[in-house]
């Protein structure tokens, strides 16, 4: 077993070695969206190591290619569904909330209050804050910060096309 410690919750807690630091969150009942099942592809389980880096296993390829996606990561950034904790002394800076995993996975929470911040997963940029209603406005700020969303914002905003017979 290792001791790891969830920051800024102050929380220490037991967990198996080799264990996922995705599998640590889940057990705190934390809110992760895994859009790619753990596959270390969507950076919704992103996290930050505040100490104890070397405590972990090495980044992945696939690790290192995702994070290389996002204007959020830092030196010190993970995906939790890739990294293992394999001594003691891990510190994890937990997200402030939940990050959304496509644009598609925000529209369906619309008209609903949020239940916690959430996050667009690359920028890390916090589109709709805990306590607010999930408004279409959130969609647009999403397109905007990521041009790649664009298509599929269009694709849900436009009203559908008139069928000439
Ligand atoms: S759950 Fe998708 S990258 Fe970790």
């Amino acid at each position: 077993m290792k001791q790891i410690k969830l920051q800024p919750l102050n929380k220490e807690v037991e967990v198996s070695t080799d264990s996922t630091l995705l599998s640590v969150l889940l057990e705190q009942e934390m809110n992760v969206l895994q859009a790619c099942g753990g596959q270390g592809r969507c950076a919704t389980c992103h996290v930050y190591i505040q100490d104890g880096k070397d405590s972990l296993s090495p980044k992945s390829e696939q690790e290192i290619l995702t994070l290389s996606f996002i204007t959020s990561s830092k030196v010190n950034s993970r995906l939790a569904c890739q990294a293992r904790v394999w001594q003691d002394g891990i510190v994890i800076e937990v997200p402030q909330g939940m990050y959304i995993g496509s644009i598609g996975e925000l529209k369906s929470l619309i008209g609903k209050r949020a239940q916690q911040n959430l996050i667009h997963p690359l920028t890390g940029e916090v589109l709709v804050e805990e306590g607010k209603l999930i408004l279409r406005s959130a969609l647009e700020k999403m397109a905007e910060i990521d041009s790649s969303f664009a298509t599929d914002l269009s694709q849900i905003l436009l009203p559908p096309k008139k069928v000439s017979v």
